[in-house]
């Protein structure tokens, strides 16, 4: 019998990887074969977060096969390409009007697709911009002090807007048991060169919103009694998916007269997978025109509104399934089953007597905000965070607020449409064992931690 190489041995039964380190830094001189490169891509991901016990981010971990497929055969197709991929183009469209209809826009308006609430937020921000300076020219005023008014309960894209796009930003600051802002926090920071109020629909850090009723009616006032027109956009990245299902009656988007924009995240409550972000318009009129670009590129003049250009169409066309596929009815159903989910762990956190759960009776994103009650001496949520992640792999985030009410930790469980009733059982189970083991144990809550591993996860 003759001996195998190691390389055909390797070749036969395993795979080089078995043996060797990864390639990681310098290009590679040769190649490999398919099932190796397949092997070494998959081992590594083996040791990575299993995104079904993810409860950190908001972004979609679960879509139907049929939407798997769909995204699966449309892989190749670029969206970008209008005049080769109509019909993509189209279903794009379709989805803006569905949009603009769920947030009860008065007439024709326009929008387009992003890659997510951050894109879309940035092009909103920019159209504000770009309005305030248009309105300034007209009048004949100065165009160089822009500045835009938002609370500390935003995302941290705002702020990069006004960095990037060097605009002054006029952060409210939270306080300890305020986490949302009014119209009240908003009044003082306005004047002739704010060139938009920014409120959220379900913050990040308690899936609350701010009182966007109050600031509509602040500057409808500001309108006829001071003459500032001042559009108001609503960061609507998760909740605007979650509020005309759960909350139809309350009034947030275009119904208010002020709200001008909306971005939300087709990723996270649109359940499809990332990324996938929409920017709607009340009116056309709304969309600074300067910022759209007409090209010739690819064979047929055709007008853009992006930041980046080519992008998979795949997720356009798997929104549009669900679109279809839940409509008002489904989407109501996934919505309600998570929030009663939410609403039954609240109920088993509270119950334990160890936890505080951060929800003062208002309209909220299917989400448990909690912390431990009345502290406790050795150990923190940050502690609990890290223990639940080392006993039984759950991601669950611990951090801080935004100022000023850095000195409140919280923990915070995204309870998502695959988390049955069972699982939210487990979960509290599995968060009593973590404080008995650090009951005994303490935590390292001494020791100055800005998060846990696991982040906030937007
Ligand atoms: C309120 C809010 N705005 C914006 C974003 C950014 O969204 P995306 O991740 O879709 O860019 C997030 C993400 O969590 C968010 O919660």
């Amino acid at each position: 019998m003759t001996k195998l190489s190691d390389r055909d041995a390797e070749a036969l039964f395993g795979n080089r990887f078995l043996t060797e380190a990864a390639p990681a830094t310098s290009f590679p001189d040769s190649g490999m074969r398919p099932t190796d490169a397949m092997r070494l891509v998959d081992e590594d991901l083996n040791l990575e977060g299993d995104p079904q016990r993810n409860l950190a981010t908001f972004v979609t971990t679960w879509m139907e096969p049929e939407a798997q497929r769909i995204i699966a055969e449309n892989l190749h197709r670029n969206f970008i390409d209008h005049a080769e991929y109509p019909i993509s183009a189209e279903i794009e469209q379709r989805c803006v009007r569905m949009l603009a209809d769920l947030f009860n826009a008065p007439g024709a308006t326009t929008g387009c697709r992003t890659q997510g609430s951050s894109e879309a937020i940035m092009l909103g921000a920019l159209s504000l911009k770009w309005k305030w300076k248009e309105r300034r020219e007209a009048a004949k005023r100065s165009t160089d002090r822009p500045n835009l008014v938002f609370g500390g309960d935003v995302h941290v894209v705002w702020e990069k807007f006004c960095r990037y796009f060097d605009v002054e930003p006029r952060i409210v600051p939270l306080e300890k048991g305020k986490y949302t802002i009014g119209p009240e926090d908003v009044e003082p920071q306005l004047d002739e060169n704010t060139i938009g109020v920014a409120a959220v629909l379900g913050t990040t850090f308690t899936g609350h919103k701010d009182d966007i009723v109050g600031i509509n009616q602040l500057l409808v006032d500001a309108k006829s009694e001071r003459g500032l027109d001042i559009p108001l956009h609503v960061d609507g990245a998760s909740g605007a998916f979650v509020w005309p299902f759960l909350y139809p009656d309350s009034a947030w988007d275009f119904r208010l007269e002020q709200v001008r924009s909306i971005n939300v995240s087709g990723h996270k409550y649109g359940l499809v997978y990332p990324g996938i972000g929409w920017l709607i318009f009340r009116e056309e009129s709304d969309l600074a025109e300067d910022l759209v670009f007409y090209e010739n590129y690819l064979g047929k003049t055709d007008a853009t509104f992006t930041l980046n250009f080519s992008t998979g169409a795949a997720m356009v066309l798997a929104q549009y399934y669900n679109f279809v596929r839940l409509g008002r009815e489904g989407y109501t159903y996934v919505m309600r089953q998570m929030q009663q989910n939410a609403d039954a762990l609240a109920a088993n956190l509270r119950e334990t007597g160890r936890f505080e759960v951060i929800d003062d009776g208002t309209e909220q994103l299917p989400l448990v905000a909690f912390r431990l009650a009345g502290g406790h001496a050795s150990y923190d949520e940050s502690d609990v965070a890290w223990q639940l992640s080392a006993e039984r792999g759950w991601m669950v985030p611990a951090y801080t607020l935004p100022p000023n009410a850095q000195e409140v930790k919280i923990m915070r469980a995204l309870v998502k449409e695959t988390m049955s009733r069972e699982q939210v059982e487990r979960l509290t189970r599995d968060l009593l064992d973590a404080c008995a083991t650090l009951d005994h144990k303490g935590g390292v809550a001494h020791v100055e931690r800005q998060q846990t591993k696991v982040g906030t996860g937007y």
